[in-house]
């Protein structure tokens, strides 16, 4: 990294119906919502409880939209085996991975909302996916993921983070600023959440690295900020940024 981190962004769109073709227009407002972020600046940071807001950081990293690639398709649904990554299997090849973040906007299936790339995989599938109903502030995807934090939990993900809660019940997230927790959370929990991992604690449910609606995720840690930024260094898996 040479200064500030500033992630290009190509966003490959795979339609079959006119309501997959997302427009340029909710396209970047999945950009700006990101921005927002990870740079600490959402309107919802400041909801942050007291007890969390020292360690709720600014990750400090933007995004700019560089390119929007379109191509249309008959298939009703892509899976999470990376076909849409993939010309040969009528979806679209990465563009620059090693220096682009490549998303792709299309029908997951399954009721998945999106999934990603854990740095350290190959170039070939590196990125994000989000089905095209939960793609930007506001898509046609219903309340409660309606407001772009799928894209923000993905490249969290494709940034090293792992969940919150670890993937086990009281398991680690290897992030040492976010408390233990028993297992993933949906909906808006009430803040104080109390956790039955011990020693008692509150979880931190408005982690974007938790399940939670939409609404009710809206900050990073400074541990996970960390975590992030070592991918970008020299020698890091995404050292190309
Ligand atoms: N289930 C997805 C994943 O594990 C994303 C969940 C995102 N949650 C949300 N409120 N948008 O990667
Ligand atoms: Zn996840
Ligand atoms: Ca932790």
């Amino acid at each position: 990294v040479n200064g500030k981190l500033v992630i290009p962004v190509v966003v490959n769109v795979l339609y079959r119906t006119a309501a997959e073709n997302i427009s340029d227009a909710l396209i970047q407002s999945q950009i700006d919502v990101l921005n927002q972020d990870f740079t600490a600046t959402n309107p919802d940071f400041s909801s942050t409880p007291a007890e969390f807001a020292g360690v709720a950081a600014n990750i400090d990293i933007t995004f700019v939209l560089e390119q929007v690639i379109r191509k249309s398709t008959t298939k009703t649904s892509w899976g999470t085996r990376d076909a849409m990554k993939k010309t040969k299997q009528g979806g679209l090849d990465p563009t620059s991975p090693s220096t682009t973040l490549n998303m792709w906007a299309c029908t997951v299936g399954g009721g998945i909302l999106g999934y990603a790339q854990f740095p350290g995989g190959s170039l070939a599938t590196d990125g994000v996916v989000v089905d095209s109903k939960y793609f930007g502030l506001s898509g046609s995807g219903a309340y409660p993921y309606n407001l772009g934090r799928t894209m923000t939990h993905e490249v969290g993900h494709w940034m090293n983070l792992r969940h919150i809660w670890g993937d086990a019940s009281c398991g680690s997230d290897l992030v040492s600023d976010t408390p233990v927790h028993k297992t993933s959370n949906f909906g808006v929990p009430v803040y104080p959440y109390v956790s039955t991992c011990l020693p008692a604690h509150n979880e931190m449910t408005m982690n974007y690295m938790d399940y939670t609606d939409d609404r009710g995720m809206y900050m990073f840690t400074n541990g996970q900020k960390s975590r992030m930024a070592a991918i970008f260094v020299s020698g890091g898996a995404r050292a190309g940024f």
